[in-house]
């Protein structure tokens, strides 16, 4: 203060020092919370998964400008990256997103070996991260972190309850195909632990991801006579599996149970899907509040019908819309919006749910089969179903 004084007098003097004070120190406090959230988004818009993209980006706009566009009073600016299912090429896609872009919120993505990848990344960067589909067990399992969230499954929720499910429909030799892949060998994994409890046999028929030549499979399951087909595909790979199931002549003699096979895509599987049977934890038909919204809105937006993926996509922004209130838009506060999508209820179209402590949803697998072109809900498969979460210490 004495260099200062020399040529001011001391009470300018302070006066300055505290003006400097609140510009050096408030000022940027403001200015943060004023500035736009960023939300990257990492999810295939090319390929086999396109649909599935596309809906999951879609809806969680939608249910963002549904909330004016903000989130906690903050305008939202979205930087969208195409993954192409390329596991590879995430890791410099996604340090992009944390490191150049300085994201506020990651969210993606499908595939599920680019999801393990995404939760290393994450869990040393501490971006808070949702992951809208990509089902990998060890994402909220082993690889668990306080700031990773999941909207949609694990890959054990959607294929353990099948086991049940064909034992009770008198099946004992079943064929399984899936894409080899995380995703696929865990469905497998988890069908065979749930299916194969007395001596029950399951056909093991992985097939490459993302390759869609069906054909000499069927040639096999045709001479292999099975009671029933347990079926993993979904996309574009969906539509030409179970196209070509049905002009391969096994439709009507061998049944074809599934989770995602026939989501999304019935209108171009035409006749085709007609009798197949999955598990999942969503149907259209499902009357509440949320599912009208959400299937009025998206239509409306995209001109498409909703499914499960949109489900996912727009349950992420509600995760985020509650949470960012909140913490009045304060996205330095990580603590308490980490608790705060901890402790929410998420008004899903599948119907509410809430975070287990691994942070995946417990919610309910119902039983569906495609009639006159629609996945119609004929039962349950679990009620509340939460992930055993193996391996996750938080
Ligand atoms: C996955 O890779 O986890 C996945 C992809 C598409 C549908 C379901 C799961």
């Amino acid at each position: 203060m004495k260099n200062l004084s020399t040529f001011i007098p001391d009470f300018l003097a302070r006066a300055i020092m505290i003006i400097s004070t609140i510009l050096f120190c408030v000022l940027p406090i403001f200015t943060a919370n004023a500035a736009k959230v960023k939300i990257g988004i990492l999810l295939p818009y090319t390929g086999t998964y396109a649909k599935l993209g596309t809906h999951i980006r879609d809806a969680l706009m939608l249910r963002i400008e549904q909330n004016g566009n903000t989130l906690g009073g903050r305008e939202v600016e979205y930087i969208s990256v195409d993954s192409e299912m390329n596991v590879s090429k995430s890791t410099n896609r996604i340090n992009k997103l944390i490191k150049k872009d300085k994201v506020d919120f990651l969210v993606g993505p499908v595939h599920s070996g680019i999801g393990i990848n995404m939760t290393r990344i994450v869990t040393k960067s501490g971006t808070i991260t949702i992951v809208p589909n990509a089902g990998a067990n060890q994402i909220t399992g082993k690889y668990c972190a306080p700031n990773i969230f999941r909207t949609s499954f694990t890959s054990w929720q959607l294929a353990y309850p099948m086991g049940d499910v064909m034992r009770k429909a008198g099946h004992k030799k079943v064929v399984m195909m899936y894409w080899n892949y995380t995703f696929g060998k865990q469905t497998k994994e988890a069908f065979v632990e749930s299916f194969a409890e007395s001596g029950e046999e399951v056909i093991d028929m992985p097939t490459p991801f993302p390759q869609a030549e069906f054909q000499s499979y069927f040639t096999k399951i045709a001479s292999i006579q099975p009671d029933a087909v347990f079926a993993f595909y979904s996309g574009g790979g969906a539509v030409q599996f179970v196209k070509d199931y049905a002009a391969a002549g096994l439709k009507d003699s061998i049944p074809l149970y599934s989770s995602f096979l026939t989501e999304g895509t019935t209108k171009a599987q035409g006749a085709s899907a007609e009798g197949v049977i999955s598990i999942l934890h969503y149907s259209r038909d499902l009357d509440n509040e949320a599912n009208r919204r959400l299937k009025k809105t998206f239509k409306a937006k995209t001109g498409e019908e909703a499914d499960i993926f949109a489900v996912q996509g727009y349950d992420t922004g509600s995760l985020l819309v509650q949470a960012m209130d909140a913490v009045n838009g304060d996205t330095r506060n990580k603590k308490a919006l980490i608790q705060a999508m901890e402790s929410s209820v998420i008004d899903s179209p599948r119907g509410p749910f809430t975070f287990s402590k691994a942070h995946n949803p417990i919610q309910t697998i119902y039983l569906r089969k495609v009639t006159n072109g629609e996945n119609k809900i004929i039962g349950v498969a679990a009620k509340n179903v939460e992930d055993a979460a193996v391996g996750c210490h938080m």
